[in-house]
């Protein structure tokens, strides 16, 4: 008998506004992330309050899987997928979030999306909210600072919910939803967006707000997910978030203390909330060490308890050092940098490789919370060069998949209880963190390229058949 489970989940991850493109096609309004002009390497993505004609916006038409689904979907049954992981574009549905009645070209549109992969034997696992606010939800509320969209976040699911019952069983409420924790979740978790226009320097948007956002968001998640329970109980409700895996630099056990408070602070400070229904204890420290009060209904802790997921998932990518010294080099990081390890190397975008960390954060999340757990994302975003015959030699990448997946393995030897795994981008998409597509992530080669050129066609990159032979063998052959 193999290590991973006979129903293991194999497959890929994608965001509806990273890929689909087609921004503004059959009634489609425009989301934070249409706001976005590309960015570079160290030089973050920057929003503008309008569209502007004169700039070009990478996620507009992205790779415009809108009209290629059926042939990606082809080609990510060929690996052997039997899960893919995708979000829904809230404003295909609801262009500002605001109207009364959804849209049915963007319902219509998913319908033949979930059709077309159940009819290749994959299973939908849908994110609800990944960083496609609503932009005209930023002009009213300043994004989640505003109660108010709580309530038109229920609107969406209701609808949805009601829709896709027959075929999307596995859900997500909110992608990474600890990136608010960090200034840049602003930008893209929260949306606290009102009034801002320039790049990553001046963002500067105050704990007060963020925490209170995320407050709004634990509360539009709990009540959701409480609802799927009562209405849809073939649903399984998951959580989302970034696994930050940090460790002390040294055994100073300041570092020690620094590590576990940072631990706590940015990842468990929402695991805690969406799967125990409760805030953590260290909590009240935190928010009076940084000026926060947040604001509750009455019903509020009840319906955080009410609202409990039933697993928990994650991304995960890379691992940084907290330290209390001076000598910690900085490096960059998923979201958040942190510091160098001189044990490991690192991408080309700066992001430490440690498929041992992966384990590591397999079973501390299993240890402290008991429910099942997927791995949602994980992958090497790098420069590819594509040959004149058209293939790519990404033996970076196999090595990559090969580590990590190696890594589960062991985790799940270790008890973890393991549902599933779907690489990040497996067909290549544009960067969440730069705008870009040069940084490539895919199994799958898309002839795009940052200044909007390409012919957006498909070919299979050496990954594509080492990826196929994994989940043929359910995870026992990595060569
Ligand atoms: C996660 C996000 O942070 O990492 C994805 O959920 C994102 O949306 C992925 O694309 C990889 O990050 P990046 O910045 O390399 O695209």
């Amino acid at each position: 008998m193999g290590v991973f489970r006979d129903d293991f989940l194999w497959g890929g991850a994608c965001a509806a506004n990273q890929f689909e493109g087609a921004w503004d096609a059959d009634g489609k309004g425009d989301s934070v992330i249409d706001h976005c002009i590309g960015g570079v390497f160290n030089k973050q993505k920057r929003i503008t309050i309008e569209i502007d004609p004169n700039q070009l916006y990478p996620s507009h038409e992205a790779i415009d899987f809108y009209h290629h689904y059926e042939e990606d979907i082809e080609l990510f049954a060929q690996m052997g997928f039997n899960v893919l992981r995708t979000s829904i574009n809230w404003t295909r549905i609801y262009p500002t979030g605001l109207e009364d009645e959804p849209l049915e070209a963007g319902l219509a549109f998913y319908d033949k999306v979930f059709d077309c992969m159940i009819a290749h034997g994959m299973e939908p696992l849908i994110t609800l909210s990944h960083y496609e606010l609503p932009y005209e939800l930023v002009r009213r509320y300043n994004g989640w600072a505003g109660r108010e969209v709580i309530a038109l976040f229920e609107k969406l699911c209701h609808t949805v919910f009601e829709r896709y019952k027959d075929k999307v069983r596995y859900w997500l409420t909110f992608n990474e939803i600890n990136c608010a924790t960090a200034e840049m979740g602003a930008m893209y978790g929260t949306s606290n967006l009102q009034g801002f226009e320039g790049g990553r320097d001046e963002l500067y948007v105050g704990p007060q707000i963020r925490y209170q956002s995320l407050h709004h968001q634990f509360v539009a998640s709990a009540r959701v997910v409480k609802y799927a329970h009562e209405h849809y109980p073939q649903f399984k409700m998951g959580c989302m978030t970034v696994y930050l895996q940090t460790y002390p630099a040294t055994c100073d056990p300041a570092d020690q203390l620094a590590n576990q408070k940072n631990m706590r602070n940015r990842v468990f400070y929402t695991t805690d909330v969406q799967v125990r229904g409760a805030y953590g204890c260290y909590c009240k420290r935190l928010w009076e060490e940084q000026g926060v009060t947040i604001e509750w209904e009455p019903t509020d802790a009840q319906e955080l308890r009410e609202g409990k997921v039933d697993f928990l998932s994650f991304s995960y990518y890379m691992t940084n050092l907290i330290g209390t010294h001076d000598d910690l080099e900085e490096t960059e990081g998923n979201i958040v940098g942190g510091g160098k390890n001189p044990y490991l190397e690192a991408s080309a975008w700066g992001w430490q490789i440690d498929p041992d960390g992966l384990r590591f954060a397999l079973n501390e999340m299993y240890d402290r919370y008991q429910i099942p757990v997927m791995v949602v994302e994980n992958g090497l975003g790098e420069f590819d060069k594509k040959e004149d015959d058209g293939s790519v030699h990404d033996t970076y990448r196999i090595d990559y998949l090969r580590k990590h997946v190696a890594a589960m393995r062991e985790a799940v030897r270790d008890g973890v209880d393991l549902l599933g795994y779907t690489w990040w981008g497996p067909i290549d998409l544009v960067s969440h963190g730069t705008g870009e597509m040069r940084k490539r992530y895919g199994f799958i080669y898309v002839d795009k390229y940052d200044d909007g050129t390409g012919d957006l066609s498909r070919s299979k990159k050496d990954s594509f058949e080492y990826y196929r032979r994994i989940i043929a063998s359910n995870g026992e052959d990595l060569g």
